[in-house]
């Protein structure tokens, strides 16, 4: 399955759910997950996002595979719904972008 990585927190620019042809996005207050457990593997997301926050979960950086228990773990969070449709990102997403170790910012 694909994996939203670190880049996504407190920047959700949401270009990425327009396009998944299963709607395996989940939305949390400052991060998505994808559901690992509906994810097709198209790839046509990765390309979509602004920040190259989604990779492979073959792919993601040594430093950031905690996420990959962590996109299954909040897809199932009932408190994380489907989202299908863009949205404004949140509004200091062009400063985030530009911040490296954000982890701590996650807020679920
Ligand atoms: Fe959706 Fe395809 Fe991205 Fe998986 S790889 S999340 S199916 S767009
Ligand atoms: Fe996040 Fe990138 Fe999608 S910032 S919401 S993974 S387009």
């Amino acid at each position: 399955a694909y994996v939203v990585t670190e880049a996504c927190i407190r920047c959700k620019y949401t270009d990425c759910v327009t396009v998944c042809p299963v709607d395996c996005f989940h939305e949390g207050p400052n991060f998505l997950v994808i559901d690992p457990d509906e994810c097709i593997d198209c790839m046509l997301c990765v390309p979509e996002c602004p920040v190259d926050a989604i990779y492979a979960d073959d792919d993601v950086p040594a430093d950031q595979r905690h996420f990959i228990a962590l996109n299954a773990e909040l897809a199932a969070n009932p408190k994380w719904k489907p989202i299908t449709l863009q949205k404004p990102p949140l509004p200091d997403a062009a400063q985030w972008a530009q911040v490296r170790d954000k982890f701590d910012q996650l807020d679920r």
